[in-house]
């Protein structure tokens, strides 16, 4: 017989509340992975009227995120806040409404464009490089973290609207400020076991409604500028400049497509594309500051690629970064920014030796298994190298990639992998090319915090000129 939400084990909870009083939102994927210590790689948590499935197994991850959309889908909850917030896009819908909206996001993140839009790219990574190498002229410790979130807001607004966007170097940025306040509010209104929101309106509750009026009143005026230039420039139908290009096009061809699935898929974009890439990287150089043998690594690659350039110019020799890569990707074996996947059965189902209810609700945490001797060999070492294949194409070490999901896994894996991959290197490269970072706040003095993404707790660095 399969093991049902009952059976399951799960720490003690109080009447009525069940765990609730225990759970500290931005704390909660290491409590999530302290409770798998204890009570096993799947287990039970109640929280308030809410009952949840916690999963850290990779194989019944793998295959609940493999069959979706048709057996699992995201969770009810999650698509219900992101609808009062106006986005329907292609994170929220299901079944063949999904397959649609993923269609089109798929060809306007896909390689042709990414490589159309490089240019746009390296003119931000230019910018980093200017004020970081001010900083040095200055000796001045600062906080990185805002540098790399202006740098990847810049990139995704260029590439969701066309707009040139440029945060870095001067003040403002509208859209990031209400982006600020909308996101942290999504994930405490996901996580809240009541929606006293809807009955009432605290103060920070008014700010988060403004903020959503106005970026969607913004996305609107982007829309409309949209359509006047595809009027006005026919020709950039069959070669839109833009992700906004491509969704209008897309919603000329295909009916089903109306105004407000091109609203909802730009603001997901905003959403998925800026937080987290900016807050891995702003990971990596947390973990690259403790480890001056893999800053000197990468120094040695980005001389070799780059030559007598401070950054890539060329598109095609970002595939040559490979050390660089490596690092990116062990930065997300151990810090993860998207750890927890929220999914939920359209129909009761069997994975492994446990029942899944139709419409329960199943909480992915994706970290554990990934730092477990099981599936990484010394799985609490940072070590890239075990990125890095070997004679007869292996990795060195146990190295068993079905628990590495920080882009999920699936028909609905990440589509802006790619992109988050490439601006990685990009940055890491111009960084270590012309750098080497210091971390100036103490390491055990950085926090993980989990509010949507998981980031790190704000640092200073210091940077010194390569010779
Ligand atoms: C390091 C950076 C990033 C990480 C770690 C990340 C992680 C994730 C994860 C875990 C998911 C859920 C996958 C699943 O359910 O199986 C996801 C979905 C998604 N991501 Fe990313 N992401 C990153 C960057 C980006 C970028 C740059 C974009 C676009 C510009 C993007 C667009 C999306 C979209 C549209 C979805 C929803 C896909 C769907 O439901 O079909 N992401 N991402």
């Amino acid at each position: 017989m399969p093991i049902t939400f009952k059976e399951l084990k799960g720490p003690k909870g109080l009447p009525v509340i069940g765990n609730l009083h225990k759970i500290e939102l931005e704390n909660m994927h290491n409590q999530l992975e302290g409770w798998a210590d204890e009570y096993g790689k799947v287990y039970k948590l109640i929280l308030g009227p809410s009952k949840l499935t916690v999963i850290t197994d990779p194989d019944i991850t793998q295959e609940i995120l493999r069959e979706r959309p048709g057996k699992f889908r995201r969770m009810v909850k999650m698509d219900e806040v992101m609808e009062e917030v106006g986005v329907h896009g292609v994170f929220n819908a299901e079944g063949e409404e999904w397959k649609a909206h993923r269609r089109i996001v798929n060809k306007g993140l896909d390689v042709k464009h990414q490589q159309q839009f490089y240019p746009e790219i390296i003119t931000s990574v230019e910018r980093l490089f200017n004020k970081w190498n001010n900083m040095v002229d200055q000796d001045q410790s600062f906080d990185i973290q805002q540098d790399l979130l202006r740098f990847t807001v810049d990139v995704t607004t260029s590439l969701a609207f066309g707009y040139k966007m440029n945060t870095l170097e001067e003040e403002g940025g509208v859209i990031q400020e209400h982006l600020e306040k909308i996101f942290p509010m999504i994930f405490k209104r996901i996580n809240a076991p009541i929606p006293f929101w809807r009955y009432y309106k605290t103060k920070t509750d008014r700010i988060f409604d403004h903020a959503v009026v106005e970026i969607n009143k913004l996305v609107d005026e982007f829309i409309a500028s949209g359509k006047e230039r595809l009027i006005a420039q026919p020709e950039l139908k069959t070669k839109p400049s833009n992700f906004l290009e491509s969704l209008l096009v897309a919603a000329e061809e295909e009916d089903s497509l109306t105004d407000e699935d091109v609203r909802g898929n730009l603001l997901t974009i905003l959403m998925a594309g800026e937080d987290t890439t900016s807050h891995t990287l702003a990971w990596t150089i947390y973990l690259l500051a403790q480890h001056p043998e893999i800053q000197t690594k990468l120094h040695n690659e980005a001389n070799k690629i780059l030559g007598e350039k401070r950054w890539l110019e060329n598109y095609s020799d970002h595939t040559s970064l490979v050390y660089a890569e490596a690092v990116a990707m062990e930065t997300m074996r151990v810090k993860p920014v998207a750890p927890l996947l929220l999914n939920e059965p359209i129909e009761d189902v069997e994975v492994g030796d446990y029942l899944f209810k139709k419409g329960s609700r199943l909480l992915i945490e994706s970290r554990y298994a990934g730092m477990q001797e099981e599936y990484f060999t010394n799985s609490n070492q940072f070590n890239p190298e075990r990125w890095i294949k070997q004679e007869k194409g292996k990795c060195p070490m146990g190295h068993d990639t079905k628990a590495f999901v920080p882009f999920g896994s699936g028909p609905r894996f990440c589509p802006g992998k790619n992109l988050a991959l490439l601006e990685m290197k990009l940055v890491l490269s111009m960084l270590m090319k012309n750098f080497s970072v210091e971390l100036i706040t103490p390491k055990e003095d950085v926090r993980e915090v989990m509010a949507f993404t998981m980031m790190p707790s704000s640092y200073l660095v210091k940077l010194a000129r390569r010779k």
